[in-house]
């Protein structure tokens, strides 16, 4: 069985009267391991995708089945420990909140998740050292450099140790030889920790560095 399963995806926004139809029977098979690119022309719908995959928004019809959870039929409160406890999310933007050292940031789902701190310490220091920015730890999101920042979202989406990456455009924002070192460092995260990864992306490059590439057009995944 495949790790990820997406069958007859639908997703619409109703904006006043009018509704706009994103996702109209989209199915998608992720093997465990696999990392997975998914391009398509802005407006498509790949970070509507991503957010119904990580349970951040709600599906009209269809399923989703992760691992061993129906992620679409969850109810709230367990969509929350479910996305606590597997899923990763690095967005385009890093959502670093800017009072908070790159430490406590990266340790911030430990926290959150109420880990012992110094246990949550030496895990965000660990993979904060595996990401490059050991020499970092005290500084906050304003003093990184753009690259430095997406590292430490790297490192705050693997602290809890997810079994998915949810990556939506996570060098969308960088110059290409900053993009490049990150590609690879998402690499071999996705090695190392063994994940699942989905990965929205407009970068040629990054897509290409995956395993297999999906085109979303028309409310639904195609070979690219
Ligand atoms: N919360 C929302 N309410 C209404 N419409 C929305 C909402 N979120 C997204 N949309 C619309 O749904 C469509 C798909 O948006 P989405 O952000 O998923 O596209 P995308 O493929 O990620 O684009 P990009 O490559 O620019 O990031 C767009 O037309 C967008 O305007
Ligand atoms: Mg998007």
């Amino acid at each position: 069985m495949a790790f990820l399963e997406v069958s007859s995806l639908h997703k619409s926004y109703r904006i006043g009267a009018a509704t706009l139809s994103v996702l109209r029977g989209l199915d998608l098979l992720v093997e465990k391991g696999e990392m997975l690119a998914i391009v398509g022309a802005s407006g498509v719908g790949k970070s509507t995708l991503l957010h119904l995959l990580g349970g951040l928004d709600t599906l009209d019809e269809g399923t989703i089945q992760i691992g061993h959870a129906d992620v679409g039929s969850l109810p709230d409160a367990d969509i929350v420990a479910f996305r606590n406890a597997h899923v990763g999310f690095v967005f385009q933007f890093h959502h670093l909140l800017p009072e908070f050292s790159a430490l406590e940031n990266a340790e911030m789902p430990l926290r959150i998740a109420r880990r012992p701190l110094p246990e949550s310490r030496l895990q965000a220091k660990a993979l904060l050292g595996r990401v490059g920015l050991g020499d970092r730890l005290t500084h906050r999101p304003g003093m990184l450099s753009g690259g430095e920042q997406q590292r430490v979202a790297i490192a705050r989406a693997l602290v809890m140790h997810p079994s998915l990456l949810l990556a939506d455009e996570p060098t969308g924002d960088l110059d290409e030889h900053t993009a490049d070192d990150l590609h690879l460092l998402i690499r071999e995260m996705h090695r190392e920790h063994g994940l699942t990864s989905v990965i929205a992306t407009h970068n040629p490059r990054l897509a290409s560095a995956c395993d297999r590439v999906l085109r979303l057009a028309d409310g639904r995944l195609w070979a690219a």
